[in-house]
Parts: C-alpha cells; sequence; structure tokens
C-alpha cells in the first residue's frame, strides 16, 4: 500500500499537461491545452487538457480525468502502478505504509524467488548458445523447428543440461540458497538428494506482465518420447498459474494496437505466430482459461479470438469454458484451424500472408459458430432441438450487455428457425431466475455482513421511486457552485427585508442535514459528507480536492460531473463568475432540485411506512404508522406548496 502522504504528493507534482504531453502533442488553446484524442480516432482535435483544474477531457468520446486516470487508461495500468509510474518519471519516492515484519520477510523473499529466476533464465540462455551440448542438442532442436534466433532469443528461450546437478551446483557457488531453489522449482530436494527439474530440456520462460520470470516450461527433445513432454515450473509465492497467460508481456502492446487478442494452446504456437508477425498472442497453456487470465486481456482488449486446432468434439468440451469468457462481457470469436494443423505448425507449412488470410477469413463469431454447429446434430430431432434452445440460451444469458443479447438472439433464431419470441422468453426466464439468485445472496451476505457496502453499484430503488437524478444533481451543483453566492430575502434588526447573501453549499447542506435526509446512492452520501467534513473545517473544497481524491471513485465521479457538457457551454474556464441573471437562475434551480429531492425521498418514507402498516399486526403499531403516515403526508404537502409558490413567483 502506497501511503496517503505520497500519493498526494504524486497528484501535487504531476502536471496534467507534461503528463499527458508525452503520450500527445498538445498545442497551448487560451488557458487549456488540446490535441488529437488518444483514446479514439479523431481528424479534428476534441480532446481537451486543463492545466489549472488538473484534468483532461475528450468531448468526442467522452473520456476524462487527472493524470493518474489518463495513465490508467493509456497505459492500461492498476491504480497503483500508474502511482508508480509517476513517482518514478519525477523522482518521488514511494513511501508504502508500514508493513508488518511477516510482510517484509514475504517482499524480500518474493525479491530473492525473482533474482533467482532471472539467474536461472540467463544461464540456460547462456547453456543454448555459448556450449557444445547445448548448440549440438537443443539449439539445432530449435532450428529444425525453423524457429529464427531473433525469435528464441527474444522469448529468452534457453537449455538446460543432461548432467544430474549441475544447475543446482552452479546456483548454489554463486550464493543462491537451497531454500529459493526448492521454492522455485529449479531444484527437486528429497532428502539429502538434490537434482536440478529441469535435466536436458529446452527452457520457456514465462513473464508476468512487466517482463519478470515468474516460472518456465521445459519441453524434451524430440528423440526421448517416454518422458512427459513438458515440465513445468511449481506454483509458488511468485508463480501462480492460473493468473498469468503465457506471452502476455510480448503481446500486450500488440493486443492494445489490434484491439484483439488470439489464444493458442502452447508455447511454440505464440512463438511460430510472433515470428509471422503477428503478436497479440498469449497461451493458455493446454489448460482452460480461468477468470483471472480473462481479466488480464480485458485489461487491454474486449475482444479474443480463440484459435482452436482441436476438432468438433475437443471444441464441444471447452464450450463451458468460452461461457466465462461471454461472462466477462467480451466478445469471442472461434478459427478452427484444419484437421491436424495447430497454429506452430500451419506457420511453418505457409507463407505468412496466407497466415493472416486464414485467420481473418476463417473467424467466426462464437454463439453462432456454437449455433449452427449444434443446430447441424439436431436436425430432424425435436427433443435435441429443444434442449439445444435452452443451451444457447444459456450461453446468450450470460453477456452482461442488454443490447448483444438481444442481437444474438435474433441471429439465433434465424440459424435455429425457433420464433424470436421463444427465445425472448426463455431468455428473460434464464435472468430471472438469476437475479433472483443474485438478491437472494445479497440478502445473506448481508445478513452475514452488515457492514458489506456496495458503493459502487447503484442501489436497487424502490419501486418507482427514483430520486438518483435528483441526488447527482446535488452533488454536481455542489462540486460546480458550492462557493457561488445566491441571495436570499431576510429581515434584519429594524425588521427591514433585506438581501443576504448565501454560499450555495451551505445553503443545500444546512437543509439537507436539518431535515436529516440521507442520499439513496452511498457514493453520493459519500461525497456529501466528505464535503460537509471540509465544510466544518470552514472551508469550501476546491475543485482538485475531489479530483484528486485518493479515493478512486470519488474522484471519478467528481471529474465526471466538473467536465459535464452542460457546464462547459457555460464556459468551462469561467471561474464561477455569474452575470447577475444565471446567478438568479441559479438560485432557482438549486432550489427547485433541493425541492425535488425532498419531496422524493418523503414520498418513498410514505411508502416505506405503508408498507410497515400492511403487515402491522399489534393496534398500537397500527396507530403509530398510520400517525406517522399522516404527518410524512403532511410534509409531503408542504413541500408541495412550498414548490408551487417558487414557481408562481417566477
Ligand atoms: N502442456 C503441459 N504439459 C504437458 C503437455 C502440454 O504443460 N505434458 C502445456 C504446455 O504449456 C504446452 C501446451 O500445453 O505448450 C500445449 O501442448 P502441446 O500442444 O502438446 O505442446 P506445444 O507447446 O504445442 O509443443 P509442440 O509444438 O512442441 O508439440
Ligand atoms: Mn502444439
Amino acid at each position: 500500500m502506497i501511503n496517503k502522504q505520497t500519493i498526494q504528493t504524486i497528484f501535487e507534482t504531476a502536471r496534467v499537461e507534461e503528463v499527458v504531453g508525452e503520450f500527445v502533442n498538445l498545442k497551448k488553446r487560451g488557458v487549456n491545452h488540446i490535441g488529437l484524442c488518444p483514446f479514439h480516432n479523431e481528424k479534428t482535435p476534441s480532446f481537451t487538457v486543463s492545466p489549472s483544474k488538473g484534468i483532461y477531457k475528450c468531448f468526442g468520446c467522452g473520456k476524462g480525468g487527472n493524470s493518474v486516470n489518463f495513465i490508467m487508461d493509456h497505459e492500461h495500468y492498476t491504480y497503483p502502478e500508474a502511482l508508480k509510474y509517476l513517482a518514478k518519471k519525477y523522482n518521488i519516492e514511494i513511501e508504502e505504509e508500514e508493513q508488518t515484519p511477516e510482510q517484509i520477510k514475504q517482499l524480500n523473499e518474493q525479491e530473492s524467488l525473482y533474482s533467482l529466476n532471472d539467474f536461472a533464465r540467463d544461464h540456460f540462455v547462456e547453456q543454448l548458445f555459448e556450449t557444445e551440448e547445448g548448440k549440438a542438442i537443443a539449439l539445432s532442436y530449435l532450428k529444425d523447428r525453423d524457429y529464427r534466433e531473433d525469435i528464441i532469443r527474444k522469448f529468452q528461450v534457453g537449455y538446460c543440461d543432461e548432467s544430474w546437478e549441475s544447475f543446482t551446483k552452479h546456483a548454489l557457488e554463486n550464493g543462491y540458497s537451497l531454500e529459493y531453489l526448492d521454492k522455485t522449482g529449479l531444484t527437486i530436494v528429497k532428502d539429502d538428494k538434490k537434482f536440478d527439474r529441469f535435466r536436458g530440456r529446452v527452457m520457456f520462460p514465462i513473464h508476468n506482465l512487466t517482463g519478470k520470470v515468474l516460472g518456465f516450461g521445459g519441453r524434451v527433445l524430440k528423440s526421448e518420447q517416454s518422458k512427459a513432454k513438458y515440465v513445468n515450473s511449481p506454483e509458488s509465492d511468485i508463480y501462480n498459474k492460473s493468473k498469468s497467460l503465457y506471452g502476455i508481456f510480448f503481446a500486450k502492446n500488440s493486443i492494445v494496437s489490434k484491439d484483439n487478442c488470439y489464444l493458442v494452446e502452447g508455447y511454440t504456437d505464440v512463438m511460430s505466430l510472433h515470428q509471422a508477425g503477428i503478436e497479440n498472442v498469449v497461451a493458455s497453456s493446454g489448460t482452460s482459461l480461468t477468470t483471472d487470465q480473462i481479466k488480464l486481456i480485458r485489461r487491454y482488449t474486449p475482444n479474443i479470438t480463440i484459435l482452436f486446432d482441436g476438432d468438433e468434439a475437443g471444441l464441444k468440451a471447452s464450450f463451458r469454458g468460452i461461457d466465462m469468457i461471454l461472462e466477462e462481457g467480451m466478445n469471442v470469436k472461434i478459427v478452427m484451424f484444419p484437421e491436424g494443423e495447430d497454429p506452430d505448425s500451419y506457420v511453418r507449412s505457409h507463407r505468412t500472408a496466407e497466415v493472416h488470410e486464414y485467420i481473418e477469413k476463417n473467424a467466426r463469431d462464437f454463439i453462432s459458430f456454437k449455433t449452427s454447429l449444434l443446430n447441424k446434430e439436431s436436425q430432424g430431432d425435436p427433443i435435441k432441438k429443444a434442449s439445444l434452445v435452452k443451451e444457447i440460451v444459456q450461453t446468450i444469458s450470460l453477456i452482461p450487455d442488454g443490447i448483444f443479447r438481444t442481437f444474438y438472439v435474433k441471429q439465433c433464431s434465424s440459424i435455429m428457425k425457433v420464433p424470436e419470441q421463444t427465445l425472448m422468453n426463455e431468455l428473460n426466464k434464464l435472468l430471472r431466475k438469476r437475479f433472483k439468485d443474485k438478491v437472494r445472496k445479497q440478502e445473506r451476505e448481508e445478513i452475514a455482513d452488515e457492514e458489506a457496502e456496495t458503493l459502487t453499484e447503484p442501489q436497487p430503488e424502490v419501486e418507482g421511486i427514483n430520486t438518483e437524478s435528483q441526488e447527482r444533481e446535488l452533488i454536481r451543483i455542489l462540486l460546480n457552485f458550492g462557493s457561488a453566492e445566491i441571495g436570499f430575502e431576510q429581515e434584519d434588526e429594524r425588521k427591514q427585508m433585506v438581501e443576504v447573501p448565501i454560499k450555495v453549499a451551505l445553503f443545500i447542506i444546512n437543509d439537507i442535514l436539518n431535515d436529516e435526509l440521507k442520499f439513496n446512492n452511498p457514493l453520493y452520501q459519500k461525497v456529501f459528507d466528505d464535503y460537509v467534513a471540509e465544510v466544518n473545517q470552514n472551508r469550501i473544497p476546491p475543485d482538485r480536492h475531489f479530483i484528486n481524491h485518493d479515493e478512486q471513485e470519488l474522484a471519478t465521479l467528481a471529474i465526471d460531473l466538473l467536465t459535464s457538457r452542460y457546464q462547459l457551454s457555460n464556459n468551462w474556464e469561467s471561474k464561477r463568475i455569474f452575470v447577475p441573471t444565471e446567478v438568479d437562475r441559479l438560485k432557482d434551480y438549486v432550489v427547485s432540485t433541493l425541492l425535488n429531492f425532498k419531496a422524493k425521498s418523503v414520498d418513498r418514507m410514505i411508502m416505506d411506512n405503508q408498507k410497515e402498516l400492511e403487515s402491522a399486526e399489534q393496534e398500537e403499531d397500527i396507530l403509530i404508522f398510520m400517525k406517522k403516515d399522516m404527518e410524512l403526508k403532511d410534509i409531503r404537502n408542504k413541500i408541495a406548496k412550498d414548490y408551487l409558490s417558487r414557481t408562481i413567483y417566477k
């Protein structure tokens, strides 16, 4: 954990125009800088950077944020990764939150494991290229498979010689401990014996996102068919098989620029495709994909194309795994290779242009592919067909986006010759069931942990009464116009009506606190509480308080609200100076938004109370709820009158 102080220093130091300027050619235009948006294709610049606010905003695609968000978006970094990137750029020393001795030990241990793996990789590479055994057995094997030297070097492929413990000995001589040799799995330690795990194998290092070596895959040479084809490093503190993907380090830039990721099975497939100039490719290493691996890819693109080398039966076996990809909201395509070919063999027997052409021509959308395949099998068998409908709809129901679901329903209806409505009904049944299960699960969890808050998701609304837009608007007003002043008539000491100015923020806060109103959306409530805390310190928080907030979700919301189009059309950089008519309008707007919010909140209370009333059994209770009902309705009427009087006055 990077500590708060460091985060603040990074925010204060990292000037947005400098951070963005490293990636975008910016030109000064008035107080802002403009340039071509790096997040979408455009010919005329609509990407604006405001140094005074510390934010960027694209009016073409809507992306916006502070300097840390920019690095996250542009470089596909996580929040801590982006902070570290900026800290490095500005030479800021990162102070981590105090760590327990246990954590420090673990960190040191991880560093030691990485450094041992680096050492091993360098040693194996040297063995491959510099020793007689390596050259004669391993390098010649790789060359026989037509791998170019630049590709072998790029992937840092190496060779572990055949003797029982020459690597282990070499490492120990260089000061590496047996404990770590054991933990990385490079050495197998049994009682008092120790020997090299990867004897006589070609070594493929497995890298993480940033190029560090997590572990190895070792392949036997062609001649020895009695042994397992691959031996892999065991899981360790640094190697978690289900969270890593072979090739991701070499693929990530290309995945972003192609906006697609090819998924293959093996190490050699990845290398061969690179050799053919196709670099947006990763391997699942022979197992089916895990959710973590899918999320890793999704950091770079929502599109996956699976290059499949099995037969139809094998493909059907992997359908469930592919459903998981859809569940993550990604688009999946399938390319089937000809019988008996995998990407690696195909690349070797075809010219590069043919490989590209084959993949492009044969990429098929997964859902329609699956539908056609199953449809073919169920021809003339109504029972099979019914279960096929269920299966396809089940797959479609996993897609989080409703528009895509509708699209696929249409498509499948035409492939299967089943009425769209039939599919729709089945789909809705599934969605309802899943929704119910989810709610039930949530309820169970809530009971288990009353503290658990779901801050990011909008809260389910009480039937029909929705205060979301009023709440959002109030927060928007607070952030944008908090320090503006509006006037109210009041009696002075001499009982004369005078206009007293009051800051918008104080007016709103007083009103809401007086009436003890709560925001339904916890995120808005959080901003409000934070704002109130600032006001209690006698300050109206400036924009940067929220823009650079160390809680990401607050910062994101603030940036969104501070750059909404509405305000921009009112001159983004006007420093909140209002001409009189606008101040008038502001006052009116503030008051009516508040009243609206109150009215709806009271409506909700009335409804809640009526529910209690319906289920109450004791006479006393019934009386209490009835009384409350009357009181609430009174309040409601008063608000309505307030509202009317305001609108009549205007
Ligand atoms: N694999 C493994 N252990 C095995 C066999 C396979 O871990 N005993 C994993 C490896 O990651 C391998 C992938 O599954 O890369 C795909 O297996 P396969 O297609 O058999 O190997 P290739 O990498 O294609 O190797 P080659 O082309 O040399 O046969
Ligand atoms: Mn293979």
